[in-house]
């Protein structure tokens, strides 16, 4: 159903995404910041690629230098070979990039938001196929009974689903998403992963960037990790997750937790999470927390989840760049 717009040079497949180098400086009067610091990584077709790191880190930098809003200071930048600055409008053509901010025009309906960007990008040619195609997108993200709403009567989720669907409206073969969950409700984000993993099975290539880490673990094959602008963990979720198979004890604790205990555990409110490297340290746990006298409830033992190992990346602990 999906006809990808890849046109790749005869010969070698090139990546869908090369980062080569890339740096990032912005200066101002007084303060000069280093948002990247020679990002290097490529993203195959198909892949479904995570992009995470706490706030400041980088990722929406890197995302505008992709999308051409914004010019590296070092390094370069190509889709499917095309280079973001000197080949721009085919760089741009094969990406559909969901921005982190809501920006939309508020004097268009949802309808019409949509063929709008479906002109710029050429598709007028074809108009009435992608009117079909804009239907499908209306209604796979739930925004069918809004196409004639105003943009300006939308709610934010729904703002954020038309921006999905302004993302995709040219079948882009490169999808990029800055945290298109941040402040959507359940269904919307069930139905969003459903539809954006089927478009990655179709061959779309999947970049996306998410606090939400349990996402992250359950939909990239492949992540990298940035802090202070530089790429600390570059590998297979599985690898990652891995090569950090400590035991994560897991409580819920009405009494302070014991002094002793506080530097290898995170606590959440009640719910208290300690790493243990094995059976005696778990036992030993529990031990010095009988001795304070504190009583855990619904106690757990399981494998450390993607939060533990982003987490121990970002204390600096170790580094995790195997590719
Ligand atoms: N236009 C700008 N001018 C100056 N500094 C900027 C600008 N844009 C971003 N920065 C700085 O660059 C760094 C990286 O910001 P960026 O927005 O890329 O982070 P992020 O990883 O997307 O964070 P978040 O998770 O909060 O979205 C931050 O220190 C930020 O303050
Ligand atoms: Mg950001």
């Amino acid at each position: 159903m999906t006809a990808l717009m890849t046109d790749f040079p005869s010969g070698a497949v090139p990546a869908a995404v090369s980062f080569r180098g890339v740096g990032k400086v912005f200066s101002g009067s007084r303060s000069r910041v280093q948002a990247l610091d020679n990002v290097s990584f490529d993203i195959e077709p198909g892949e479904f690629f995570g992009l995470l790191g706490p706030n400041g880190a980088g990722k929406t930098t890197l995302i505008s230098i992709l999308a051409g809003l914004s010019r590296a200071s070092a390094g370069s930048v190509t889709v499917h070979g095309h280079d973001v600055v000197t080949d721009f409008a085919a760089a741009r053509r094969s990406l559909g990039i969901v921005p982190q901010e809501l920006v939309f025009d508020p004097f268009f309906s949802v309808r019409e938001t949509l063929q709008i960007q479906s002109g710029y990008f050429g598709v007028r040619t074809d108009r009435r196929a992608n009117d079909a195609w804009i239907d499908e997108l209306l209604d796979s993200l739930g925004l069918a009974d809004k196409a004639d709403a105003n943009m300006r009567q939308l709610s934010g989720g729904m703002k954020r689903r038309v921006l999905v669907a302004q993302a995709l409206v040219h079948r882009p073969p490169v999808i990029v998403l800055d945290e298109p969950t941040a402040g959507v409700d359940v269904e919307l984000r069930q139905t969003l992963w459903q539809f954006i993993s089927k478009l990655n099975k179709q061959g779309h290539t999947v970049l996306l960037t998410t606090h939400y880490l349990e996402e992250a673990e359950a939909l990239c094959g492949r992540l990298a990790m940035l802090k202070h602008g530089r790429v600390v963990a570059l590998d297979r979720t599985s690898a990652l997750l891995a090569g950090r198979a400590s035991t994560m004890l897991r409580f819920k604790l009405d009494t302070p937790l014991p002094a002793a205990l506080e530097a290898q555990a995170r606590v959440t409110g009640r719910i208290v999470q300690i790493k243990t490297r094995n059976a005696a340290e778990v036992e030993s746990v529990l031990a010095t927390l009988r001795a304070a006298g504190g009583q855990p409830e619904d106690l757990e033992i399981g494998r450390a989840d993607l939060e533990d190992v982003f987490l121990e990346i970002m204390q600096g602990e170790t580094a995790a760049v195997s590719a």
